[in-house]
C-alpha cells in the first residue's frame, strides 16, 4: 500500500471531470487500497480518485466512530435524492481547516459497485448522505467551497495559495 498526495484547492486537477472505470481489476483495488489508507492517515471520512490526480469514478468513505467500516463505491450513480434538504458544516481533505455550511439532500439512494466488482444498492441519511454527495460533487470537478458566495470563495483561494507558499518556503 502507498499514501497518494493529496490536491489541495485551487489545484485546476480538482476541476477535471473523472471517467467511468471500465473493469475492477487488481489496478483499480490497488488505487482503494491506496486511497483508503490515504484518507485513513488525513482522518478524512471521503476521498474521492479525483483527489489524488486519478481522473476515475472511485470514492472511499469511512464514517463509522471506529474508523473501521471503509466503503468503496466505484461509478456511483444516485438514484433517489429525498426532497428534504440538510444545512450543515462541511470540510474536505483539499482545502484543509476550512469548513462551511452547504446544502444537501438530506437522503440519498446510491448505487455502486463495490471493491469486489459486484453492484451495490444502499440508503445514506446524515453524515453519509452528505459524504457521498460531497464525493460525488468530487467525480465531476467540484469542490464544496463552489456553493460559498464569490466573496468566500475568493477569501478561501488566498489563504490556500498563501498556505501553500509559505508551505514551500519551510
Ligand atoms: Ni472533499
Amino acid at each position: 500500500m502507498a499514501k497518494l498526495n493529496i490536491l489541495r484547492y485551487p489545484d485546476p486537477r480538482l476541476y477535471t471531470v473523472a471517467k467511468a472505470v471500465t473493469q475492477v481489476d487488481a489496478r483499480i483495488r490497488q488505487l482503494v487500497d491506496d486511497m483508503l489508507e490515504s484518507m485513513y492517515d488525513a482522518e478524512g471520512v471521503g476521498l474521492a480518485a479525483t483527489q489524488v490526480d486519478v481522473h476515475e469514478r472511485v470514492i472511499v468513505m469511512d464514517t463509522s466512530e471506529l474508523r473501521d467500516q471503509p466503503i468503496v463505491l466505484i461509478n456511483p450513480e444516485l438514484i433517489a435524492r429525498s426532497e428534504e434538504m440538510t444545512f450543515g458544516d462541511e470540510g474536505c481533505l483539499s482545502v484543509p481547516a476550512i469548513y462551511d455550511r452547504v446544502h444537501r439532500h438530506a437522503r440519498v439512494t446510491a448505487r455502486a459497485l463495490g471493491r469486489d466488482g459486484e453492484l451495490h444498492e444502499f440508503e445514506a441519511e446524515g453524515l453519509l448522505s452528505v459524504c457521498v454527495q460531497h464525493e460525488m460533487d468530487h467525480l465531476i470537478g467540484k469542490v464544496f467551497v463552489e456553493y460559498l458566495s464569490p466573496l468566500k470563495r475568493d477569501r478561501i483561494r488566498t489563504k490556500m495559495l498563501k498556505k501553500a507558499r509559505d508551505d514551500e518556503r519551510d
